[in-house]
């Protein structure tokens, strides 16, 4: 994919305005999860090498435009300065006098952290007089958050057309990797969509069936397929509300030629509990029971989904098969994630995941590493894979 890349930047001595994705989980005050920090790290280092001063954009959470003091990224300055082992200053807003003093009072080489760019209503509104502001701020733009790059706001689209705008490290990895893998893919393609609900992933099905030569459906997800179908699926988290959506996502894939796998057996418990007695159902012949509820798929559906895989030659994977976080719940998951990755080792499949469920659930099952690529992101793998373009990368072409 052609985009501005960020070495071919003139950033000596300038001013680099760049837009992170520090949307970090964090626990009583303290940034539990630094995965999105050390992603940033090169860039901030490409930059700061060539003696430019670097002031981070990023959002925390949705404060809706307002001051929301649990929403500072405050926290976060002090983690960064952890790992990057240099100072990262903090300014308490993203604009105006706060940043612009502070900003001109950094070294050459200093980098700074400003305040949660969603403080302000006009960020997600896209508004031209906050991208505005925030480019009076500095020299050049360099977007690094590929994984907020399906958002189309004041600090990951409208400032790119404001100043010469680039993508940094993390985002040139991302687009390059997905684009290596899946911009022609080897076929057979494969995909498996997992997680609780269709009715969040209603667009990305429709549009995946007709891209894949294969889907599989597992996860709660799946039990409003199977209710569609006519199956009883006991107490089991479902749609039914979708079971037409679901019908019509079962139809349109049969017209593309695209092979549906729903669960051929179910693990089945009366709670969510590691502890609880489980059940196996065959649902080609025996019901799910009223109070029973569906938590993993079961041997046999593990084995058809290996097959299946066997038989591609990509694989593009979005959500657990069952609820990975409650072992044993996690088995259907863990051993698909492991034969996917034996695959991927051997140079038999192009194996592709990402999302943050999907991403905790291969470090449960400690594979991540041995895939093809893992992507950071949640929502914007999504739209990536579903073949739309996303605002904040339409902004760096070149
Ligand atoms: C994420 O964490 O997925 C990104 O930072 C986007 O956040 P958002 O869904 O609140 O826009
Ligand atoms: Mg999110």
């Amino acid at each position: 994919m052609s985009f501005r890349r960020l070495e071919t930047a003139d950033a000596t001595g300038k001013t680099a305005l760049v837009r992170v994705d520090f949307n970090v989980p964090m626990h009583n005050g303290a940034v539990s999860d630094d995965t999105r920090l050390r992603a940033a790290l090169p860039t901030i280092r490409a930059l700061t090498a060539k003696g430019a001063k670097v002031a981070l954009l990023a959002h925390f959470d949705r404060p809706k435009g307002k001051r929301v003091p649990e929403m500072s990224l405050a926290p976060v300055a002090p983690a960064l300065t952890k790992l990057l082992g240099a100072p990262v200053a903090f300014a308490d807003d993203c604009v105006g006098d706060a940043a612009k003093s502070a900003i001109a009072k950094l070294p050459a080489g200093g980098v700074i952290l400003l305040e949660n760019t969603r403080f302000h209503a006009s960020e997600e509104k896209n508004d031209p007089a906050l991208a505005k502001e925030i480019a009076a701020l500095g020299d050049l733009y360099v977007n690094d958050a590929f994984s907020a790059a399906h958002r189309a706001h004041a600090s990951t689209e409208g400032l790119a057309k404001l100043l010469p705008a680039y993508a940094g490290k993390q985002m040139e990895q991302e687009l390059d990797a997905l684009e290596a893998a899946l911009g022609a893919p080897k076929r057979p393609v494969i995909g498996i969509v997992g997680g609780a609900k269709v009715s969040t992933k209603i667009e990305l099905l429709q549009n995946l069936v007709g891209k894949l030569d294969t889907l599989v459906i597992g996860g709660a997800m799946a039990n409003t397929f199977l209710y569609a179908q006519g199956r009883e699926v006991g107490d089991s988290l479902c749609e039914k509300d979708f079971a037409d959506t679901a019908k019509a996502i079962l139809a349109a894939a049969e017209k593309s030629g695209c092979k549906i796998l729903l669960p051929l057996d179910a693990v089945v418990a009366e709670t969510l509990a590691s502890d609880a007695p489980t059940t196996v159902r065959d649902l080609g012949n025996e019901n799910v029971a009223p109070a029973e509820k569906i938590f993993d798929c079961g041997p046999k559906s593990i084995t058809a989904i290996n097959a299946a895989i066997d038989a591609s030659a990509t694989l593009i994977w979005n959500g657990p098969l069952g609820v990975f976080e409650t072992p044993p719940f996690d088995a259907a998951t863990v051993a698909v994630a492991q034969h996917a990755a034996a695959r991927a080792q051997s140079g038999k499949l192009i194996a592709v995941a990402g999302g943050g469920d999907t991403v905790a659930a291969l470090n449960h099952a400690r594979i991540a590493d041995k895939l093809t690529f893992v992507s950071t992101a949640g929502g914007a793998f999504l739209e990536w894979m579903e073949g739309k373009a996303l605002p904040g990368v339409e902004a760096l072409k070149a």
